[in-house]
């Protein structure tokens, strides 16, 4: 499987440097893509590009207006992921407001597209408003708020999610709880239990995640959701998956034991899915990454799409973001980036030829 990696990179690079970067059309004069390359059940996905760091960016909110990038959106992929719209501080702004036209706009998106939606995320520490961060409620209070929050948001869009990220980043890298997370802090972790029941109440047919970063190995972390998950299950929570979100540094290892891990959580009869993939690297003085970098980079995706392809219960694949023009990476790793699959004006690079490859193979 290595030197099969290694093959498809090389080929992917070579593709780049003899195409120019244009994407070859198929035999039978269709152009292959990532969504016409996949198994049919395997969900592709991206992140949909909006608010969060685009609101500092001089370029306009990506989605609604960037008519090449909706054209990729479009033609690539089978799911999309609001990448900020569904997160509290835009849904639910004010205690007694939803603003819910941005996510509408993309599942409508969708729907026209054939595509699946991942909701994200109704139970996380960050980016909550500052009337829940900063309000002094009761137990009893913040309870009902969260519970009103799932019931209104999941109810909203039910039947038209495909998969929801219950709850996000819960744990630490030693497996406890995260105490920045105001639910789990002033509830106990008991409310994940209860987000879950509620959600699954709001939508009976959503399938229901878990999902983290840093559970791309062995270790205190996915021992500790490992623990969670057959807890949950034990006592008949509607829990359905668990999602590595796969967030990547060329800095470390590739990640060879994803395969390991997902089985783990697939042997317990859960569906498994990796969420916002993306690989950054230390960018060279320039800011151009070499040949070799890309081809290390397509690597690293398609080890992660061949841990995903090799596991049954796999269902749903996600990078964050489909050009480095809109990634979130250099705003948080300033010295890295070149992190996604295409360049700035949307030409695919080596690890979109490699994906597909690998997804046209499997
Ligand atoms: O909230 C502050 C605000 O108080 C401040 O005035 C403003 C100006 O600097 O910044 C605001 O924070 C921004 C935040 O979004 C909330 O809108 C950050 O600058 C901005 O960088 C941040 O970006 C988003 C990030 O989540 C927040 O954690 C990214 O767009 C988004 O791609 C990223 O996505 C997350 C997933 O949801 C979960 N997994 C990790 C992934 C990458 O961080």
């Amino acid at each position: 499987m290595k030197a099969h990696r290694a093959v498809v990179a090389a080929l992917a690079v070579a593709t780049v440097l003899v195409t120019g970067g244009a994407m070859p059309a198929q035999a039978g004069g269709r152009e292959l893509t990532l969504r016409r390359a996949a198994p049919h059940d395997l969900r592709i996905g991206t992140a949909v590009a909006g608010g969060g760091h685009h609101l500092e960016q001089e370029y306009p909110d990506p989605f609604p207006n960037d008519r090449a990038y909706r054209r990729v959106l479009a033609r690539e992929f089978s799911s999309l992921s609001p990448e900020n719209q569904m997160k509290w501080e835009f849904i639910h702004p004010e205690r007694d407001e939803y603003r819910f036209g941005p996510a509408d706009a993309i599942v409508r998106f969708a729907r026209q597209n054939g595509q699946a939606v991942r909701g994200h995320t109704l139970l996380w520490h960050s980016q909550n408003p500052a009337w829940l961060t900063e309000g002094t409620f009761t137990k009893a209070e913040l309870r009902a708020i969260l519970k009103e929050h799932i019931f209104t948001v999941v109810g909203h869009y039910r039947g038209k999610i495909h998969q929801w990220d219950v709850a996000n980043e819960i744990l630490d890298e030693n497996g406890a709880y995260r105490q920045e997370n105001i639910f789990i802090r002033e509830l106990g972790p008991g409310i994940v239990a209860d987000a879950f029941r509620w959600a699954h109440r709001a939508d009976p047919h959503a399938q229901l995640f878990l999902n983290d970063y840093g559970v791309d190995f062995p270790g205190a972390k996915v021992d500790a959701y490992e623990a969670l998950a057959r807890q949950l299950l034990a006592e008949g929570v509607p829990v359905h998956g668990f999602a590595t979100q796969a967030h990547l540094s060329m800095r470390y290892g590739k990640p060879d034991q994803l395969r390991t891990v997902l089985q783990r959580f697939d042997d317990l009869g859960l569906h498994t899915a990796v969420t916002e993939l993306d690989v950054r690297m230390d960018l060279p003085e320039g800011g151009v990454p070499t040949a070799e970098q890309l081809a290390t980079q397509a690597d690293y995706y398609t080890t992660v799409l061949d841990a995903c392809l090799a596991v049954d219960g796999c269902n749903s694949f996600t990078i964050w973001g489909v050009t480095d023009k809109y990634s979130w990476v250099p705003h948080f790793f300033p010295a890295e980036g070149a992190a996604t699959v295409m360049w700035d004006d949307l030409r695919p690079k080596p690890a979109y030829y490699a994906l597909r490859d690998t997804l046209a193979d499997a």
